[in-house]
């Protein structure tokens, strides 16, 4: 695999590794397409919402390691407004580009921070709990990377239809028949919506 200087200088050396102690916030996201999982410690200042520190502990692969220490770079001093727009692509361009198959190691990462900030938001009722609806399933299905391409699916225009209706969730995907990474793809858009209380069936049809 063809790695960047940066995601290698990253991986060998990440910067903010750890935990936090009394953490204003934390929170841990798992990766639904291989297993990983990502933690991330955030010490905000109540007044003024500025990160003022940030730890990453990370149980993945290198891409995973070098996104979680180039993400809390990035974080670190930014207010909370400006560090949840950080986006994996972003994230990916800051370590010099990494290889398609392992743009979801970066969406893991940021996923975190975001869920992170989310959480400190609604804690302190600078946010309500999102409503859930079809717009948060194709918000959920934006996390899901086409290997092959390095790109989310709902970008690649291959999410055709999504429907929810008494706890069932039916989603359309064009994926040729051929495609290596169609059974991989289904059971990603399963898994990241299982995850959903509100959904109590998944179906999807390729
Ligand atoms: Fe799991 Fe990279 S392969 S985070």
């Amino acid at each position: 695999m063809q790695y960047s200087q940066k995601v290698l200088d990253h991986f060998m050396k990440p910067h903010n590794v750890g935990k936090l102690d009394n953490p204003s916030v934390e929170a841990t996201e798992g990766s639904p397409a291989c297993g990983d999982q990502v933690s991330i410690y955030l010490k905000i200042n109540d007044k003024t919402k500025v990160i003022e520190d940030v730890k990453f502990q990370s149980y993945g692969c290198a891409s995973n390691i070098a996104t979680g220490s180039i993400i809390t770079d990035m974080a670190m001093g930014k207010k909370l407004d400006e560090a949840k727009k950080i986006t994996w692509k972003e994230a990916a361009e800051a370590l010099d580009g990494l290889p398609p198959v392992k743009m979801h190691c970066s969406v893991l990462a940021v996923d975190t921070l975001r869920k992170a900030i989310k959480k400190y938001e609604i804690d302190h009722k600078l946010r309500e709990q999102d409503k859930f609806d079809k717009n948060m399933i194709a918000e959920e299905l934006k996390k899901i990377i086409y290997p092959g391409a390095g790109e989310d699916i709902v970008t690649l225009k291959m999410v055709k239809y999504i429907g929810f209706e008494d706890g069932k969730a039916i989603i359309d995907i064009d994926i040729p028949k051929f495609d290596k990474y169609r059974e991989n793809v289904a059971d990603e858009v399963r898994e990241h919506l299982s995850h959903f209380d509100e959904i109590k069936e998944v179906e999807v049809n390729l």
